[in-house]
């Protein structure tokens, strides 16, 4: 028996056992006629103590010999501490060691193996199996094990069917880039890894499972972000003869169970609001409502005094913070700064402080008096002690760029209410989107989004127009996931592929398994998924999902310890026929 108990077990009622534990060493504190051990395992961390008076001289010199993270067991009484650490769940007690044997020896780790670490970014990427030792990583990954757990719990209950959809797929160029795979037995030809199991999971519905999900590794090759990684998790969902309310419903159901087991918040709410509110108040598609900062368009009450950039702009916006006139002009001048960097964009940051005394000043005071400007400053219901922050220009553009400052002031002036939980049902998404640059249609989903039905006729007279049956389950700022209800008739799938720039051969080409799937009685369907890094992350309180994933790629889409990707050996790629 290498242990009797692990390292977080053992309590004050403990004392008096004689106890055997296994695990690594943490820390060593030798004061010469004590020496204590902090020694860790998954579970926690245990004091052993070894006493020059009480420990055996076998014991003593065994220890000299024992480096950091070498691998230990011991055996020992447990006995009371005298500092207390209430950090820590052992921190009652310690144990005097009795035996020592070394497991294993360990070379000096590159980094300290503390929630405080001295490793960099990249050092630890390359040591990701010692990073994870570090109790502030293999919490996040014992906490993802719970809350899969917890998500197949419910799924399970509510009748749904967990099947498996395969990772060598087509490639189709609709969507993000595909990862690729040769096919050694037929030369030139190649396989696709899955983005998502959409398609299988609509032809599934086909066969009639009614109820399907998976938990899926999902690759996309996309530029990555805080919250994105090619390959990544999802909770893949679909049903039979839903519409969006059963959708919701069913989900709510299960965020609810989520919210209520990791965050004790029972009785969440769930809002509802459609892309285009979203975008007008927020200037995104993913609000984040635990703060206020509404966007307000203040384009009428600001045109028509001669300041030529409210003149000339067809569209001014503001957003108010509360209690910060005070602001300073350097404070102002970074704000600035910030908004103009090529990643937000705007051209300027423009001002109007209303005084606690009541007084208003604005960065544009030439041009309008104080009655004018409080014509603005009450279409933002704005009370003396505020600050409005106003952006002028193109519509699209200065909602965005007022969206990503609303973010930041709320980060600036910590107006997060990190008490709350905020999730938003996002509906009514266009069901195309123009690009320019290819003069054609994309979807703004994916091309199995049905239109609303009112919205039928105008596919063939104002595509940009139809609004989709298509909704995200945004979280406190974070889009954790997105679904629709499907197209299930022929004609229109067909009809949707057209509008996309598709010719027949290219769409038969490319998805004529399903048209034929859809031709054999496919029922009414629809579903969603969830990224479950995403979720693991924001359920946390992080937005780096990184850190909730026990093996992730670097900000290079590179795994720095296997080093990957790699070049193939000459004979590989021969074999490849390349
Ligand atoms: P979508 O593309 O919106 O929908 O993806 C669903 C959810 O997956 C998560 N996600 C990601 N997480 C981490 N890294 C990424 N690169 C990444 N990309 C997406 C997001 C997102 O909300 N087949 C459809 C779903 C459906 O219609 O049912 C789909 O994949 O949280």
């Amino acid at each position: 028996m290498y242990r009797s108990h692990n390292c977080g077990e053992l309590k004050i009622s403990d004392v008096g056992k004689n106890v055997k534990l296994a695990g690594w060493v943490q820390k060593i504190r030798n004061k010469g006629f004590l020496i204590w051990i902090d020694l860790r395992d998954r579970y926690g961390i245990t004091q052993l103590i070894i006493n020059s008076e009480k420990s055996s001289k076998k014991v003593i010199e065994s220890v000299k010999d024992i480096g950091r993270e070498f691998v230990i067991q011991v055996e020992g009484e447990v006995i009371k501490r005298e500092a207390i650490n209430k950090n820590i769940s052992t921190g009652e007690i310690e144990i005097l060691v009795s035996e020592i044997s070394v497991l294993n020896s360990s070379k000096l780790p590159p980094f300290t193996i503390e929630n405080d670490t001295d490793g960099g970014e990249e050092l630890r990427m390359k040591y990701r199996y010692l990073d994870l030792r570090r109790s502030i990583l293999k919490d996040n990954i014992i906490f993802r094990n719970e809350l899969t757990f917890q998500v197949r719990k419910y799924l399970k209950e509510q009748g749904f069917i967990d099947i498996e959809t395969p990772y060598l797929i087509k490639s189709t160029p609709e969507g993000a880039r595909d990862f690729v795979v040769p096919s050694r037995i037929n030369p030139g030809e190649f396989y696709a890894l899955p983005q998502s199991p959409q398609t299988f999971k609509q032809l599934l519905m086909v066969s009639g499972f009614d109820k399907y999900v998976q938990i899926v590794k999902c690759f996309r090759d996309e530029d990555l972000r805080a919250d994105r990684q090619p390959e990544f998790t999802q909770i893949d969902c679909e049903m039979s003869f839903v519409n969006q309310e059963d959708i919701f419903q069913q989900f709510e159901g299960l965020m609810s169970r989520l919210f209520s087991r990791f965050l004790n918040q029972d009785n969440v709410k769930f809002e509802r609001m459609t892309y285009n509110d979203a975008i007008e108040n927020y200037g995104i598609d993913k609000p984040d409502l635990r703060y206020d900062l509404r966007i307000k368009d203040i384009t009428n009450e600001a045109k028509g005094f001669g300041f030529q950039v409210f003149d000339n702009n067809n569209f001014s916006c503001c957003v108010k913070v509360e209690n910060k006139s005070e602001l300073t002009r350097k404070e102002i001048d970074n704000l600035t700064d910030w908004i103009k960097r090529p990643q937000i964009g705007a051209t300027g940051l423009l001002w109007i402080k209303h005084n606690s005394d009541s007084t208003i000043k604005s960065s544009f005071d030439k041009f309008f008096s104080e009655k004018d400007l409080k014509a603005i400053l009450d279409r933002a219901s704005s009370k003396p002690g505020d600050i409005l922050f106003i952006i002028s220009g193109n519509k699209k553009e200065s909602l965005m760029q007022m969206g990503s400052l609303r973010i930041e002031l709320a980060k600036r002036f910590e107006l997060i209410n990190y008490e709350k939980i905020c999730p938003i049902w996002v509906t009514d998404f266009p069901l195309f989107e123009w690009d320019e640059d290819e003069k054609r249609f994309f979807s703004m989903h994916h091309p199995f989004t049905s239109a609303k039905p009112e919205h039928l006729e105008l596919l063939n007279s104002n595509p940009e127009k139809v609004i989709a049956n298509a909704y995200d389950l945004v979280l406190n700022g974070n889009e954790i996931g997105g679904g629709s209800i499907r197209i299930h008739d022929f004609d229109t799938q067909m009809k949707i592929f057209e509008l996309l720039g598709m010719s027949k051969e290219e769409y038969t080409n490319q998805f004529g398994f399903l048209i034929e799937a859809l031709k054999y009685g496919a029922p009414p369907h629809g579903g969603i998924a969830f990224g479950l890094d995403r979720l693991a992350a924001v359920l946390k309180g992080k937005d780096v999902i990184r850190d909730f994933i026990a093996f992730p790629k670097n900000n290079s889409g590179k795994d720095l310890m296997i080093d990957a990707p790699s070049k193939l050996t000459k004979e590989q790629l021969k074999d490849l026929s390349n």
